[in-house]
C-alpha cells in the first residue's frame, strides 16, 4: 500500500508537469506559392479546443504580418495571436472549422486590416465582437452557417469598407446592423435566404456595390441616400415590382417575378439594366431611360414593341431580345439606335427578317437570328449595311440547305462568323451545313432546339474567341502547371537541402518536442506502473510460497506425525 501511494503521487506531478507546458506553434515562412518570405508566416497544424489557453505562437523573425493556416482545426480563434504578434495586418482562417469568435478576441489586433473567417462554421455572431479591430478594412464571413447576425456585431470597425457575408443562412437583418459603416463601400449578401429588408439598412453607408442575388426577396427599396450606387444585383429572387433609383450604373433584377417597373425620377442615369427571365409583358415604362448602353429584356413574353419603345436610348450599344415571343419588328423601332454594336432577336416567332430596320446600327458587330423559322435573308446586303459585323447566328431555323451554302459560302467571304455557340450542343446527325441544320428536301424535318442563352459579353466575337482565346488559354494552363510544378520542385529542394535551424525545421522540431516530450512522460508513467504490478505481483507470490511452504511443513509434521503413530501402531 505504501509503494501505491507513492507512485499514484508520482503520477500527478508528472501529470501537472505535462499539463503546464504550454504547445508553441512557430511559424513557416513560406508563402502560399512555395516562396520565401520573412514578413509572412504560415502555422501548421494548429489545434485549439474550447479552451485555448495552453497555446501560444513565436516566429523566428520579428514582425510578421501576413498570416494563413494549414491542416488546422480551431473551435475559436487563439487571442494568443493578436498579442504575440501587434503589428499583424491580414490573417486567413479560411477553412480552419472555427465555430465561435469570443468576446474580447481582438482586443489587440489594432492593426488587423484584413480578416477572412470564410469556409468557417460560424452560426452566429455577437454584439461588438469585432471590438479592437479599430482599422479593418476587409472582413470575409462567406461561405459559413451564420443565421443570425446582432445590430451591434458590426458596431466598433468604423473603417471597414468591405464586407462579405455570402453563402450563409441569413433569413432576417436588422435594420441597424450596417449603420455604423459610414465607410462600407462593397457588400455581399448574395445566396443567403433573406426574405424582407428594412427600408433604411443602407441608409448611412456610401455603398457602391451591393449584391443580393440569389435570396428570397418579394421587395427592395433602392433608395440610394448619397447616391453612390454602381452596381446593384438581384437576380434570382421573388420580386415582382422595382423601382429604378436615379444613379446606380447598372442593375441586376433577372430571374424575378417582375411584372411591373417603375420610373419615377426624371433624370436616370442607369447605363445597364437585366429585365431577363422574368414576367414582362409590358416593358414601355424602359423607354424613359435615356442613358442605357445594355438593356437585356430576354425570356419575357412581351409579344411586341412600341414603336417608341428605344426612342431615347440613342447610347443603347448591346440589345438582348431572345425568347420575346416577337412576330415582327416594325420600321422604326432601331431607328435612333446608330451606337448598337450587339443585337440578339433570336428565339422569337419571325417569320421573315427585313435587315433594313436596322439601317440605322451601321456599327452592328454581332447579330442573332436564331431559332426564329426563317428560310430566307437577305444576305447580300449584309456587308454593305453592316461593314463592321463579325458574327451572324444562324442556327435553327428553316433553311433549305442549298440555300444555306450560299449563305454560308457568301458570310465566309465578308470574314463573317456563322458558326453556332458550343452550348448548343449540337448533334450532327441531322443534315447541315457546318453543323447548322438545314432541309436537304421539302418534307425534311428539323430537329427541335430548345433556345439557350446568349449572354452580352463585351469580350471578342466568339470566332476569335474558339480558336486564338482558346490556344491562347491553353498556353496559359501549360504555363501555370509548369510554373506551379517549380515553384513546388523549388519549395521542396529548398526544404530539403536546408540545414537545422531554417524556420520549417525549426517549426516542425517544436512541435515534435512537445509531442517527443508527452510521449516520454508517457513511458515513465508506464515503466512505473510495470514495476508496481511487477512488485506486488512479486510480494504476493511470495507470500504465497511462504505460505504454502507454511503448510507443507505443517503437512509434513502432520502426515509425519501420523505416519510415526501409525508406525508406532503397526510396530
Ligand atoms: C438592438 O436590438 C435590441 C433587441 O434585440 C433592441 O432592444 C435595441 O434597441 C436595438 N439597438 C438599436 C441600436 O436599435
Ligand atoms: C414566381 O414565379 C414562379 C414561376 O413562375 C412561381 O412558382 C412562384 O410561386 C412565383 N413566386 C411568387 C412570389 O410569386
Ligand atoms: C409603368 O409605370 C406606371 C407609373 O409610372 C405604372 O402605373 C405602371 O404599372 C407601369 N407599367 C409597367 C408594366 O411596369
Ligand atoms: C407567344 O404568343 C402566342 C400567340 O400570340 C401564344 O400562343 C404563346 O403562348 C406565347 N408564348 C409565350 C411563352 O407566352
Ligand atoms: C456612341 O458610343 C461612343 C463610344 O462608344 C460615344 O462616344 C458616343 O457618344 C456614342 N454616341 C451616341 C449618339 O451616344
Ligand atoms: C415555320 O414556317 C412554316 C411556313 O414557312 C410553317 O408552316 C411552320 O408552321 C412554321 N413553324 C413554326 C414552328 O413556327
Ligand atoms: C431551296 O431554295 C431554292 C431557292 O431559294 C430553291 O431553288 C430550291 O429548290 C430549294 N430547294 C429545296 C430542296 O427546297
Ligand atoms: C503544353 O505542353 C505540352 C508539353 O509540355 C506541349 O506538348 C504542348 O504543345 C503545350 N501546349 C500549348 C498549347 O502550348
Amino acid at each position: 500500500m505504501y509503494h501505491l501511494r507513492i507512485s499514484a503521487i508520482l503520477v500527478v506531478i508528472i501529470y501537472l508537469t505535462g499539463v503546464t507546458e504550454a504547445v508553441i506553434y512557430q511559424c513557416d515562412h513560406y508563402n502560399p506559392d512555395g516562396e520565401y518570405t520573412v514578413r509572412h508566416c504560415t502555422l501548421h497544424g494548429v489545434t485549439v479546443v474550447h479552451d485555448a489557453a495552453d497555446i501560444d505562437f513565436s516566429s523566428e523573425y520579428p514582425r510578421p504580418y501576413w498570416f494563413d493556416f494549414q491542416h488546422s482545426q480551431m473551435d475559436e480563434i487563439p487571442r494568443a495571436l493578436f498579442t504575440t504578434f501587434p503589428e499583424m495586418q491580414t490573417i486567413d482562417f479560411r477553412e480552419t472549422g472555427i465555430e465561435n469568435i469570443n468576446k474580447f478576441t481582438f482586443e489587440n489586433a489594432k492593426q488587423l486590416r484584413h480578416l477572412f473567417l470564410r469556409l468557417n462554421k460560424l452560426t452566429s455572431l455577437n454584439n461588438f465582437i469585432f471590438k479592437g479591430c479599430d482599422r479593418l478594412e476587409w472582413l470575409d464571413l462567406s461561405h459559413n452557417q451564420l443565421q443570425e447576425v446582432r445590430n451591434k456585431t458590426f458596431h466598433d470597425i468604423r473603417t471597414l469598407t468591405r464586407l462579405d457575408l455570402n453563402h450563409n443562412r441569413l433569413t432576417v437583418l436588422p435594420e441597424e446592423v450596417f449603420w455604423e459603416l459610414p465607410e462600407l463601400a462593397h457588400l455581399s449578401l448574395n445566396d443567403n435566404q433573406l426574405v424582407v429588408l428594412d427600408r433604411e439598412t443602407f441608409f448611412h453607408s456610401r455603398i457602391v456595390s451591393l449584391n443580393l442575388n440569389f435570396n428570397r426577396l418579394r421587395e427592395a427599396h433602392m433608395v440610394d441616400r448619397f447616391q453612390s450606387w454602381q452596381r446593384v444585383h438581384l437576380r434570382g429572387n421573388q420580386l415582382t415590382s422595382v423601382e429604378i433609383p436615379p444613379v446606380p450604373v447598372e442593375i441586376d433584377v433577372s430571374h424575378n417575378n417582375l411584372t411591373t417597373i417603375l420610373v419615377s425620377y426624371s433624370n436616370i442615369l442607369v447605363e445597364s439594366l437585366d429585365l431577363s427571365h422574368n414576367l414582362f409583358a409590358d416593358i414601355s415604362n424602359v423607354s424613359a431611360l435615356n442613358f442605357l448602353h445594355t438593356l437585356d429584356v430576354s425570356f419575357n413574353a412581351l409579344q411586341s414593341l412600341p414603336l417608341t419603345t428605344f426612342l431615347k436610348m440613342k447610347q443603347l450599344a448591346r440589345l438582348n431580345l431572345e425568347a420575346t415571343n416577337l412576330t415582327t419588328l416594325v420600321h422604326g423601332l432601331f431607328s435612333q439606335q446608330s451606337n448598337l454594336t450587339w443585337l440578339d432577336v433570336s428565339f422569337n416567332r419571325l417569320q421573315t427578317i427585313d435587315l433594313t430596320v436596322l439601317t440605322a446600327a451601321a456599327k452592328l458587330e454581332h447579330l442573332h437570328i436564331d431559332g426564329n423559322n426563317l428560310t430566307s435573308v437577305g444576305y447580300e446586303r449584309l456587308p454593305a449595311m453592316f461593314p463592321s459585323l463579325t458574327y451572324l447566328g444562324l442556327f435553327a431555323n428553316a433553311w433549305n440547305c442549298s440555300y444555306l451554302v450560299d449563305l454560308v459560302h457568301f458570310c465566309r467571304q465578308h470574314s463573317i462568323n456563322v458558326a453556332p455557340q458550343k452550348s448548343y450542343g449540337t448533334t450532327l446527325d441531322a443534315s447541315n451545313v457546318q453543323g447548322i441544320y438545314c432541309k436537304s428536301s421539302q418534307s425534311s424535318v428539323l430537329p427541335v432546339v430548345t433556345p439557350i442563352e446568349h449572354p452580352i459579353d463585351t469580350a471578342p466575337p466568339s470566332a476569335e474567341l474558339s480558336i486564338d482565346r482558346l490556344l491562347e488559354m491553353m498556353q496559359e494552363m501549360n504555363k501555370t502547371t509548369e510554373q506551379l510544378v517549380q515553384e513546388m520542385m523549388r519549395a521542396l529542394h529548398q526544404r530539403a537541402t536546408s540545414a537545422v535551424g531554417t524556420p520549417v525545421v525549426t517549426a516542425s522540431c517544436t512541435a515534435l518536442h512537445a509531442y517527443n516530450y508527452q510521449v516520454f512522460i508517457l513511458l515513465i508513467l508506464f515503466a512505473i506502473l510495470i514495476l508496481n504490478v511487477g512488485f506486488l505481483l512479486w510480494v504476493h507470490h511470495n507470500a504465497n510460497v511462504r505460505r504454502a511452504v507454511d503448510r507443507m511443513i505443517l503437512f509434513r509434521r502432520e502426515q509425519g506425525a501420523s505416519i510415526q503413530t501409525a508406525l508406532h501402531e503397526d510396530l
